[in-house]
Order: structure tokens, then C-alpha cells, then sequence
């Protein structure tokens, strides 16, 4: 059985240590930019990857190359502009989507929209011709937006799976982690925080309640921790003064999430990420919240669990936005040609 919370990688140590498993072949979209690169570098570390194919509209033969070089077992192949975006996703079991511009100070991710609305959506077209069957993890933002976006294209080919879209939303996670872990002298690697709702303000909602192990913190402290979370990003941003936001967290969580998808495809019990999915749990389409993976996706939706009064009255102030940035995503592909 698994416990309703669990930390499924503990960091990627193990991944990069373990003897290899099952074969995977996976895309990285947009591999040559900030989070792509050094995702790409956690991915060649892995013996759960048998192929490592990278894609983007820049640069792909020079990191494909360079990684190329690496002593471990996958196979890495670079393919270059939308003539190639077929080969790169030929037999993919998983495919990560971080192509898309990042957020300048002063931006919200909601002004990402314009220009990566169309990126994902070409993407998932790509995908829904190419690899109709693979788990694909969406980084780009608005996740909010981007993941409804990729949901109608692939509706609009006919091959939907809600089990097999996920908008990552890890960062949010190992962030909650380390900051409770800074506030209470504990592991990082040992506190184990749901975060849950969307990726943008006021929608990422971070759980501290169901912290395991249970900390508890006066209410001041619990608003700056929880108004923290929800702003790290915009932290990164200020902090990297105009050249981009998180590439290097980023990297680390997207590949704690690839490598949960994997370990749970292999077969692996017991593995739990939250995500931002097609959901049935609130008012919203599309919600994150704790999710048991499997074989072939979700396996179950574990809900958001017993809030505090504090994260119920969080929840429900998501929502509107929540809704608004879903239905964006749903007007966009609605109105493609
Ligand atoms: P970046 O500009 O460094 O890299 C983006 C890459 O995408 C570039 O290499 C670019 O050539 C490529 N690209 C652009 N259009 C493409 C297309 N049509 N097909 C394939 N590749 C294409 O940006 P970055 O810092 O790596 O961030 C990428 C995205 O990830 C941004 O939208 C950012 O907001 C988002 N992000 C999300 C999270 C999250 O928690 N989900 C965290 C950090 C960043
Ligand atoms: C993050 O949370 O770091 C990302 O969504 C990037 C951003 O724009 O903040």
C-alpha cells in the first residue's frame, strides 16, 4: 500500500545509480533552452532511459552531440526545426514540453500566453500525429492555459487520455519542500508538502497541513510561507534581473517527475506526484492534486484530503482564476483553424 503522501524519488540519487530497467524512449521539446539542457542532462543520467530524443527550432545537433558523449545507456539523438518534429517523436513512451519563452520581471505568466499557446499547441499536434499513446508533461506556461490546450488538440485528433496529460507543477512541490525544511531546521530530502490548484499565484496552493512530517507554524508565519511558495517564482525572476526564470529547479523537477512516470510505467507501487490534470475533484476542469500513478497514467486521483479552514478559503480563491485561464486555453484551440 502506499501512504497518501509519498516522496517518490527523494531526490534523483537513485536514479542515477540504479542497474537499468525497462526500455523508454523520450522526447525533450525545446531541449536546447534553459530548463531543456540541463533536463536533458538528468535524463542521459538515467538507466530508466533507453533513448533520449531531443527536439527543438535551435541548436539541437550541438547539445545532442555533447550529451552524445555521456558513459551511460541512452541512446541520444538530436533532430532540429518542424520538418524533424516527427522523427523526434516516433515510439516516445514520454514526452516533456518545456519550449516556450520565459517570464521577464514585471510579466505574469498570463503574458506568456500569446507566444506559447501556439508552441504547445503545435507541439501536441505533433504528438497526437506522431506518438498518440505517450504520457506527455507539459512545463511551458501558463501551464494553467497550456495544459487545456494541449487537451482540445489532442481531443481534436481523437485521441485525448486525461490519464496521460500532466501539467507539471513539481517546482511548487520541491519548493514547499525546502523552504518548511529552511523554517524547521529539517532534511529537505525528509519533508514531504502537497501543493495543489494550478501554477500562477494565487492558484498554487500549498497544503501545509498535510505536511508529512507534521510541522506547525503561528498563523503569520504560515501566510509568508504559504505567500512565499506561491511567489518563488517571481522571486527567481526579480532575482535573475532579465535573463529568464528557474532553469536549474526546474530541471531537477521535471526530471523527479519523468523519472515517477517511468518508475510507475515499470511498475513501481506506491508512486505519488501532484500535477495539474483534467480533475473532478473541484469546480475547476483542471486542478492539481496528489496522484497515484501507474502502468498507464493515473491510476487514482487521491484528492485534496482534509484542508484547514486556511486552505479551503485558498482553495476557493483560486478558483476564478483557475477557471478564466482553463477557459483561455479552450477558446485558443476552439478558435485555431
Ligand atoms: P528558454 O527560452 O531558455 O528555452 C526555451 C526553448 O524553447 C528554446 O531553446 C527555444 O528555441 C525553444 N522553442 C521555442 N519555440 C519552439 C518550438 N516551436 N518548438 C520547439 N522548441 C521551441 O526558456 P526556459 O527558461 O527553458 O523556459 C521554458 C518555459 O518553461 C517557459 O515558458 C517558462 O515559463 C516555463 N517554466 C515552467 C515552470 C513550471 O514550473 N512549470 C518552471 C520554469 C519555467
Ligand atoms: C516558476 O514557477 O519558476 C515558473 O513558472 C517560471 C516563472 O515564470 O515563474
Amino acid at each position: 500500500m502506499f501512504s497518501r503522501i509519498v516522496r517518490p524519488t527523494a531526490g534523483l540519487a537513485r536514479c542515477l545509480s540504479t542497474s537499468s530497467r525497462d526500455a523508454a524512449k523520450v522526447a525533450v521539446l525545446g531541449a536546447a533552452g534553459g530548463i531543456g539542457q540541463p533536463l536533458s542532462l538528468l535524463l542521459k543520467n538515467s538507466p530508466l532511459v533507453s533513448h533520449l530524443s531531443l527536439y527543438d527550432i535551435a541548436h539541437t545537433p550541438g547539445v545532442a552531440a555533447d550529451l552524445s558523449h555521456i558513459e551511460t545507456r541512452a541512446k541520444v539523438t538530436g533532430h532540429l526545426g518542424p520538418e524533424q518534429l516527427a522523427a523526434a517523436l516516433k515510439g516516445c513512451d514520454v514526452v516533456v514540453i518545456p519550449a516556450g519563452v520565459p517570464r521577464k520581471p514585471g510579466m505574469t505568466r498570463d503574458d506568456l500566453f500569446n507566444t506559447n499557446a501556439t508552441i504547445v499547441a503545435t507541439l501536441a499536434d505533433g504528438c497526437a500525429r506522431h506518438c498518440p499513446g505517450a504520457t506527455i508533461c507539459v512545463i511551458a506556461n501558463p501551464v494553467n492555459s497550456t495544459i487545456p490546450i494541449a487537451a482540445e488538440v489532442m481531443k481534436k485528433h481523437g485521441v485525448y487520455n486525461p490519464g496521460k496529460v500532466f501539467g507539471v507543477t513539481t517546482l511548487d512541490i520541491v519548493r514547499a519542500n525546502t523552504f518548511v525544511a529552511e523554517l524547521k531546521g529539517l532534511d529537505p530530502a525528509r519533508v514531504s508538502v502537497p501543493v495543489v490548484g494550478g501554477h500562477a499565484g494565487k492558484t498554487i496552493v500549498p497544503l501545509i497541513s498535510q505536511c508529512a512530517p507534521k510541522v506547525a507554524f503561528p498563523d503569520d508565519q504560515l501566510s509568508a510561507l504559504t505567500g512565499r511558495i506561491q511567489e518563488a517564482g517571481t522571486e527567481v525572476v526579480k532575482a535573475k534581473a532579465g535573463a529568464g526564470s528557474a532553469t536549474l529547479s526546474m530541471a531537477y523537477a521535471g526530471a523527479r517527475f519523468t523519472f515517477s512516470v517511468l518508475d510507475a510505467m515499470n511498475g513501481k507501487e506506491g508512486v505519488v506526484e501532484c500535477a495539474f490534470v483534467r480533475s473532478e475533484e473541484t469546480g475547476c476542469k483542471y486542478f492539481s492534486t496528489p496522484l497515484l500513478l501507474g502502468r498507464n497514467g493515473i491510476e487514482k486521483n487521491l484528492g485534496l484530503g482534509k484542508l484547514s479552514a486556511f486552505e479551503e478559503k485558498l482553495v476557493a480563491d483560486a478558483m476564478d482564476e483557475l477557471n478564466a485561464s482553463i477557459k483561455k486555453g479552450e477558446d485558443f484551440v476552439a478558435s485555431m483553424k
